[in-house]
């Protein structure tokens, strides 16, 4: 079975991290998200995957190349304009045999089993078969109601309360005939949830719910991002760590100098070539990228530091996302699922909360702001 896996989105919802990172290139637990998909489909033999890109594409063809150093061939397809999720896939369906294809939203954490997909859907005889995943609130997802067939009735991308009737969603991962992509326009931005989908019901052709209970999150926003991060930390679902483990679930990679007067609490995770002075604090729930310097008596909670980052003595940092590069001087505050982008200064004393976002390379001076 080949597969595609969209990778097309600006990621809006996680600006400022995805000014120059598409979404999926974001570091999860310090290596690029998109190999936790490429390991996972690899680990089911799916190896001839097509990547469909868009929105800042060189990174994905820069850095995975043509996948052979994961054991998988990657073809890269970057679109000039965004075409859509559906359009996406129409746009490479010349690569595709007769054979079932596979298509993932690239920003899914998930342990989806493909072996069991694909066999529930040859035995119902599908065209398409929908990974779904129970949620609370479905209204930021795609509500997918069932009739007792398992045969997906109705497809309403991101309902209104009054029409949540069920709390299955599209899980962003599904099977499809090619045969079924001759219902969508060629060379047009058209999507599966808002075109296809219904199309395909409109014309009663099969369309079943896999409804799926291990591990799933959609990585696209601050929260899930952070939540995917304890998530994988709390070893939720399985990934695989680069470092040592130095004590219980805390994992230290190469070539860091960790004074022996620093505090760490697992599970958490240092990345190469760091510095922690003495009384420092890394509390649990906790990422910290490669080159990173951390001052004396700075506590860090549940919080994901990117590469290159330096932070001063007293600093305290709390559930917030600090991206590469960043420099803070002493005494500074972060909290509350404050987002800092690439290179952002912020001078001494600054007390920032509230889930403030900050736009790469800005600079605030000492004392400036107090929540
Ligand atoms: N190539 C390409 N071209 N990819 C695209 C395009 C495009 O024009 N537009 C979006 N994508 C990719 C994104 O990069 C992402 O990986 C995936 O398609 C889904 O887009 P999101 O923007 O993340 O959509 P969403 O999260 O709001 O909703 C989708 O996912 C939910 C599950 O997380 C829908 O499929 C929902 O129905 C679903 O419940
Ligand atoms: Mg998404």
């Amino acid at each position: 079975m080949k597969a595609v896996i969209l990778v097309g989105g600006q990621g809006t919802r996680l600006r400022p991290l995805t000014n120059e990172i598409p979404k999926p290139m974001l570091p999860m637990a310090n290596i690029p998200f998109f190999e936790h998909t490429l390991r996972l489909l690899k680990s089911y033999g799916i190896t001839d995957i097509i990547l469909s890109s868009g929105y800042l594409g060189d990174h994905f063809r820069d850095y995975f190349k043509d996948g052979s150093h994961l054991g998988v061939k990657l073809t890269h397809v970057i679109e000039d304009e965004p075409l859509g999720t559906c359009g996406a896939v129409k746009n490479v369906e010349g690569l595709f045999g007769k054979d079932t294809v596979a298509v993932l939203n690239g920003d899914i954490l998930s342990s989806v089993n493909f072996e069991h997909l694909l066999l529930f859907h040859k035995e119902r005889g599908a065209k398409v078969t929908l990974t779904l995943y129970s949620v609370e609130d479905p209204t930021a997802y795609g509500l997918v109601p069932l009739n007792g067939d398992g045969r997906v009735t109705e497809f309403v991308e991101k309902p209104s309360f009054d029409q949540v009737t069920t709390h299955w969603i599209n899980a962003g991962i599904y099977l499809i005939e090619p045969e079924v992509l001759k219902y969508a326009p060629k060379g047009q931005n058209y999507s599966f949830e808002r075109g296809l989908f219904p199309a395909l019901l409109d014309k009663n052709i099969p369309i079943y719910g896999f409804p799926y209970s291990g591990y799933w999150k959609d990585i696209g926003s601050p929260q899930n991002y952070l939540k995917a991060h304890h998530d994988i930390l709390e070893g939720r679902v399985t990934f695989d760590y680069h470092g040592q483990e130095v004590k219980p679930r805390v994992y230290i990679a190469d070539g860091c100098n960790i004074s022996d007067k620093a505090n760490l609490f697992g599970p958490s995770i240092v990345g190469k070539n760091c510095s922690i002075d003495d009384n420092a604090f890394v509390f649990s729930c906790t990422t910290i990228g490669n080159n990173v310097k951390i001052a004396k008596s700075a506590k860090i909670y549940d919080s994901i530091i990117f590469d290159d980052v330096e932070i001063g003595e007293n600093c305290i940092i709390k559930s917030s996302i600090l991206a590469r590069g960043v420099r803070l001087g002493d005494e500074v505050h972060i909290d509350n699922l404050s987002v800092l982008g690439d290179e952002v200064k912020v001078g001494h004393r600054n007390y920032l909360a509230k889930g403030i976002k900050l736009s790469p390379q800005s600079i605030i001076k000492e004392d400036q702001i107090r929540f």
